[in-house]
């Protein structure tokens, strides 16, 4: 059976500043897609990271389906009504155009889809992040899908020998997507030379070279492209398969535990590191650290089993430990050097319009 798994993302307002969407907004989005379950969809699952609400939808309808866009464009359009009544702050952020025109590329919200042959089991894995970058996922899917230090199925697995493509996107492109494929191992030195520089490249998805199957897609919106200005960050969210020809969940771990620094944080203008939480999670008062959920689940003819919680066990509270740690390390040094983005990087523009009147002081 084909199954399509839609990924659609929005941040439509929070409570008491970028924290969590508030339980009424949640509900009225949920109660939109519910709706369809039966109908134009096979099944639904709502959930928050950080101040970021996520629709994970399954149908028969094959990706940037018009009808499954526009349920989800309802139903954020909906939530952002309620978070407007209840005085929520950025309501409708990510809504970036007022309109519906198709399909939800380029108003705002992220968006990852994938359609494939449903195996008779199904197990995959949706990743969301808050106060981040498109390229935020890069080192980690990197380091699963071609570093057999991280991923040993790639050393212990015939399936996976054969290795992955790799389709990664130019994100300055502005007025076309520009995209371009590498295959791993062959050409991993070219794939880590883009993949390096999160802000400018992101991996858009990956493929198993043996079977030509798609194992991952990830959401390369940039609100900025859209808006021409800071209106709140792009932070990815992401499709799996996993196990057989594809890594196995437990080999995605790792990679997540070194939650590499990555840009985003207060005013999306910081280098802090990825935090692995669990979903559901609200953003941090700490500096808002970016953040990373996972759920995995099985499918069944287009039907989600219960979720479970990638990031909940007892292992990720040791590692959130050292997380913080790094966190406070580079906080430390405030607005010095790396830990403030560069200038072509900074959401905001005050710094740049302060530089431009103290031109006039040097001489
Ligand atoms: P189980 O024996 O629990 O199924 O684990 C299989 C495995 O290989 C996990 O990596
Ligand atoms: P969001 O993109 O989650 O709204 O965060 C905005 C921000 O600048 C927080 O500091
Ligand atoms: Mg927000
Ligand atoms: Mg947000
Ligand atoms: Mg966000």
């Amino acid at each position: 059976m084909k199954i399509t798994l839609s990924v659609l993302k929005a941040d439509i307002g929070s409570v008491g500043g970028h924290t969590l969407p508030s339980r009424r907004v949640l509900a009225k989005v949920e109660e939109v897609v519910r709706e369809e379950v039966g109908r134009l969809l096979l099944d639904a699952h709502v959930f928050h990271i950080g101040d970021d609400i996520v629709l994970l939808l399954s149908h028969t309808h094959g990706i940037r389906n018009a009808s499954v866009h526009e349920l989800a464009w309802k139903a954020f359009r909906e939530g952002t009504q309620v978070a407007k009544e209840e005085g929520l702050y950025g309501a409708g952020q990510d809504l970036l155009k007022d309109a519906f025109s198709g399909n939800l590329h380029g108003l705002g919200p992220q968006v990852a889809e994938m359609e494939f042959e449903e195996r008779p089991a199904e197990p995959f894995m949706v990743l969301a992040a808050d106060k981040t970058e498109p390229g935020a996922f890069n080192l980690p899917l990197y380091l699963v899908f071609a570093d057999p230090m991280y991923s040993s199925g790639l050393l212990l697995s015939s399936e996976l020998r054969p290795g992955f493509r790799f389709r990664i996107m130019d994100l300055a492109q502005t007025e076309r997507d520009s995209y371009i494929v590498l295959d791993a191992p062959e050409r991993l030195y070219d794939i880590a030379a883009l993949l390096r520089d999160s802000h400018r490249f992101g991996i858009e998805s990956i493929w198993s070279r043996r079977y030509g199957e798609i194992a991952a897609v990830v959401s390369t919106t940039r609100l900025r492209n859209i808006a021409g200005r800071y209106v709140g960050k792009d932070d990815p969210v992401a499709i799996i398969r996993t196990q057989k020809i594809f890594p196995a969940t437990e080999e995605f771990g790792p990679p997540f535990a070194l939650a590499p620094f990555v840009a985003g944080d207060t005013r999306g203008s910081h280098h802090l590191p990825l935090m692995p939480v669990k979903a559901n999670t609200p953003a941090s008062t700490f500096f808002c650290v970016p953040m990373v959920c996972g759920l995995a689940f099985s499918l069944k003819e287009g039907r989600f089993s219960e979720p479970v919680d990638l990031f909940a066990d007892p292992v990720w509270d040791a590692v959130r430990a050292k997380v913080v740690e790094k966190a406070q390390e580079m906080r430390r040094q405030g607005f010095y050097g790396p830990a403030m983005l560069p200038m072509e990087e900074l959401e905001y523009t005050g710094i740049a319009e302060r530089l431009k009147e103290l031109e006039r002081e040097f001489s």
